[in-house]
């Protein structure tokens, strides 16, 4: 193919390809909606295909709003379509579909709506003010929210839950990567400090995983304050730049990307506090970017993770594999290694 055929296709491409952007709203709409209305929920229960007309009875929607909805989400192979008989075709689950099931296994339920809801929505729109080079650059939620995330969290329940919510969905996802792919990293430890460990999540999989655990989930005092309890999890709350409970290893999952070097050192030297000089570790669950090379799939995840936090956090960003070491070498770990997982983030191990 010659240049010029090259440009003309480049072209055409592009002219396609500009109405996501233009209507990317769309799927992310349709998707909250379908999680709003249960309608992943009651495909699933119903056990065979659904026609349109008794999914539509079922959850009170006018059949040919819901049918467009659903033409939608079965283009992007949310839900299959499969024959009920000669005439009728009906709507099936899918594993994405379950992905949309409130409280189920795999759910993202409560992290979609999260970032689809209007607190986390609105930073979005100061994205480019964030990128600009001033003096005065606050972060983009606390231009939209007049918080920042942390200290709107406290001063307000619901969010909170849904936040705590939203992380316990991720957390299910990669501790169950993390178990699978790297359980040696909890060989010999007898007590865990989960720092940041929201709602628990984490740490309740972890020691049901590896029984001999002890677990103590760290996390702010209105954090811990409504985590569920359990006789082999103790809640403490606290502030991680302050002090961090003792223990034979720390667990930091998604925390880290929260925080500029600057603040990334403080927290890693009050681990380092925390654990055991000869024979305590930092386990931190973070993705691990890949530097100047055309990522995968599951790469492109890191990069609008990394995007998110410059919206939604103050300083936080996420890391390449040079990042990572500057900053646990700052904060005094002599050596660290990294292993991949069937996730978006790895399991980087830090010894003193
Ligand atoms: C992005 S969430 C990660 C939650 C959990 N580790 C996970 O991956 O599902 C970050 C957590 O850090 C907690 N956090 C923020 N500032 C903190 C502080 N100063 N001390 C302790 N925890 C803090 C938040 O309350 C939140 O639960």
């Amino acid at each position: 193919m010659g240049d010029m055929e090259v440009t003309i296709k480049e072209e055409a491409r592009a002219e396609i390809k500009i109405w996501n952007y233009v209507f990317g709203y769309a799927k992310i709409a349709a998707v909250k909606c379908a999680i709003e209305l249960g309608i992943a929920d009651v495909i699933e229960n119903y056990g065979s295909p659904m026609p349109l007309s008794e999914l539509a009875s079922a959850l009170r929607c006018e059949p040919s709003r819901l049918h467009r909805i659903m033409r939608l989400m079965v283009h992007d192979r949310i839900f299959k379509q499969e024959p009920i008989n000669q005439h009728t075709v009906g709507f099936s689950s899918t594993p994405l579909s379950r992905c949309l099931i409130k409280g189920g296994e795999k759910s993202m339920a409560a992290f979609i709506l999260l970032m689809s809801g209007p607190t986390c929505l609105a930073p979005w729109h100061s994205l480019s003010a964030r990128v600009l080079e001033t003096d005065h650059n606050i972060s983009p939620f606390e231009v939209a929210n007049g918080k920042d995330i942390w200290s709107y969290a406290e001063a307000n329940p619901d969010f909170s839950e849904l936040f705590n919510n939203a992380m316990g969905c991720k957390a299910r996802l990669t501790v169950q990567a993390t178990i699978e792919g790297c359980p040696e990293v909890f060989d010999g430890v007898e007590n865990l400090v989960d720092i940041g460990g929201g709602n628990a999540t984490a740490l309740s999989l972890l020691v049901k995983a590896f029984p001999w655990i002890r677990g103590i989930n760290f996390d702010l005092p209105h954090v811990v304050a409504v985590a569920p309890k359990s006789d082999s999890i103790e809640n403490v709350g606290g502030d991680m730049f302050m002090s961090i409970p003792n223990a034979d290893a720390a667990f930091l999952m998604s925390v880290l990307h929260d925080w500029d070097d600057e603040e990334c050192i403080k927290i890693l030297k009050k681990c380092r506090e925390a654990i055991p000089e000869d024979k305590g570790k930092v386990i931190i669950v973070e993705a691990v970017l890949e530097e100047d090379k055309e990522v995968d799939e599951v790469g492109v995840v890191g990069l609008m993770l990394d995007t998110a936090m410059m919206a939604i956090t103050n300083k936080g960003e996420e890391r390449t594999l040079k990042e990572w070491s500057y900053v646990l070498r700052q904060s005094g770990f002599t050596r660290f290694n990294v292993k991949p997982i069937r996730a978006v983030q790895s399991v980087i191990k830090a010894y003193p």
